[in-house]
C-alpha cells in the first residue's frame, strides 16, 4: 500500500474529466441543449443531417443531405463469415473495424471521415439484418436521407415517409449525451492518436453493455408480459415487490422529465400504426409513476429516454433485437464529434489508480 491522500470516485462520478462544447446536459431542470439549441427544437424542425453537420462543424446548415454510403466488399465478406445468431451490436462493431482496416486511418480524423462511418454503419447493420434471415443485402439508395436509407435497406420496399420521419427523430435525439461510458471511451482511444475507426468500435464496445444501450428492448418485453393496460398495475406492483426495476424509468442524471422522452413521445403519437401499442404505453407510465412515486417517496424518478425510444422504434416496425445497434447508428454522430473535439486540444487521457495491492516482497523460493 501507498500513502496516497488524492481524491478519489469510483466509476469517476462527480469527476470533471474534459471539456466540451458539443452538449450541455441540464439534468436538474430536464435540459438537453446540442451547441445551444434545445433538443425539441431540433427534431421538431431539423434532421439528423443537419445536426450532424452542426455537431461536427459547429454551423447549423441550411440543408444538409447525408446518404447511406454502400458497404465495401471487404466487410461484407466478414459479414456473410458471421454465424446468424451473431448479436447485431456485435456485427456492427466487427463491421466498423472491419471497414477502418479497409480504409487505413490515419490521425487526427477528420469531418470527412465522420460522414463516411456514419453514412457507412447503417448499411452494414441492414445488411447484417438481411444476411442472418438468409436475404442478400441491398445497395442503398443516394437520394434517400440516411434514415430513410436505412429502413430500404432492410425492408426493400421504399420507407413509409412518416416511418423515416419518426427514425430521423430518433436519430436526431441519440446522437449526444455529453460524457457517457461510449463516449468517453472513444475520447481515451482517439487521446492515443489512434484513428477514427477504432475509436467508433471502442465506443460499440461500451455502449453494448447493459448498464448503457440495453434498455429499450426491455421496455418491449416488460410491455408484452403486461400484456394489458388493466392488468399493468398488479404486473408491476408485483414486480416492485420482487425488488425488480421498471423499464424506462429512472435516470443517473436527469431528475426532471427526461426531454428526449418529452421529444419522443411526440414522435410516437405521430405514428398512426403504433396507435395501440402506443395508447397502453401511455397509460402504463401514468400508472407507473404513480406506483414508483409511492414505492420511493424520497427519490424523483421519471419516464426516461427508452420508454419513448421503444414506442417510436417498434412504430417504424424495427425488430426489438436490432434496437441497441440503432441507437449505436444514432450515436454515431456524436461520437465522432467528441474524437474531432478530442483531437483538436489532445491530451493523452491517462488518470492514475490508487495501489492497493501487497508492498514490495520476494517470490517464494
Ligand atoms: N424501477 C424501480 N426502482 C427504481 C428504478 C426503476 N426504474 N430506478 C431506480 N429505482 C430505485 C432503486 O431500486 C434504488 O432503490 P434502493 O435505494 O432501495 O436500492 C433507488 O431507486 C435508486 O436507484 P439507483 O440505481 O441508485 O439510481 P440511479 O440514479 O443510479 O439509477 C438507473 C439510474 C437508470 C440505473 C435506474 O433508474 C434503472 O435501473 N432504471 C431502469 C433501467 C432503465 O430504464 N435504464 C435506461 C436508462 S436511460
Amino acid at each position: 500500500m501507498t500513502d496516497d491522500s488524492r481524491a478519489y470516485s469510483p466509476g469517476l462520478e462527480g469527476v470533471l474529466a474534459g471539456e466540451t462544447a458539443l452538449a450541455m446536459v441540464d439534468g436538474a431542470n430536464g435540459r438537453l441543449l446540442y451547441r445551444g439549441y434545445p433538443i425539441a427544437e431540433l427534431v421538431e424542425r431539423g434532421t439528423y443531417a443537419q445536426v450532424a453537420e452542426l455537431l461536427w462543424t459547429g454551423e447549423w446548415p441550411v440543408e444538409a443531405h447525408l446518404a447511406c454510403a454502400p458497404v465495401p466488399d471487404e466487410v461484407l465478406a466478414v459479414l456473410r463469415a458471421l454465424p446468424p445468431t451473431t448479436s447485431p451490436m456485435d456485427a456492427l462493431r466487427t463491421a466498423v473495424s472491419a471497414w477502418g482496416a479497409a480504409r487505413r486511418l490515419g490521425w487526427p480524423p477528420t469531418v470527412n471521415e465522420a460522414r463516411a462511418i456514419t453514412a457507412f454503419a447503417p448499411s452494414a447493420l441492414a445488411a447484417f439484418a438481411r444476411l442472418r434471415d438468409g436475404l442478400e443485402p441491398i445497395r442503398p439508395d443516394p437520394g434517400l436521407p440516411l434514415a430513410a436509407g436505412f429502413l430500404s435497406q432492410l425492408t426493400g420496399a421504399p420507407p413509409d415517409p412518416a416511418h423515416a420521419r419518426a427514425l430521423d427523430a430518433y436519430l436526431i435525439v441519440g446522437a449526444e449525451h455529453g460524457f457517457n461510458a461510449s463516449t468517453f471511451a472513444a475520447r481515451v482511444i482517439v487521446s492515443t492518436r489512434s484513428d477514427l475507426a477504432s475509436a467508433v468500435a471502442g465506443a460499440i464496445g461500451a455502449l453494448k453493455g447493459p448498464l448503457h444501450g440495453g434498455a429499450p428492448s426491455e421496455v418491449v418485453n416488460q410491455l408484452h408480459e403486461m400484456g394489458t393496460a388493466e392488468e399493468a398495475e398488479r404486473w408491476m406492483r408485483d414486480a416492485l415487490a420482487r425488488g425488480e426495476r421498471l423499464m424506462g424509468f429512472g435516470h443517473r442524471v436527469y431528475r426532471a422529465y427526461d426531454p428526449r422522452a418529452a421529444a419522443l413521445r411526440r414522435v410516437a403519437e405521430s405514428l398512426a400504426g403504433s396507435a395501440e401499442w402506443l395508447g397502453m404505453a401511455v397509460q402504463v407510465e401514468e400508472i407507473a409513476l404513480r406506483l414508483l412515486a409511492e414505492h420511493k417517496p424520497d427519490r424523483v424518478i421519471q419516464t426516461n429516454v427508452e420508454f419513448y425510444a421503444a414506442a417510436v422504434l417498434q412504430g417504424v416496425g424495427l425488430p426489438p433485437d436490432l434496437f441497441p445497434a440503432t441507437f449505436a447508428l444514432a450515436r454515431h454522430a456524436g461520437w465522432t464529434a467528441h474524437a474531432l473535439e478530442q483531437a483538436a486540444a489532445n491530451r493523452l487521457i491517462r488518470p492514475d489508480a490508487r495501489y492497493v495491492g501487497h508492498g514490495p516482497r520476494r517470490l517464494p523460493v
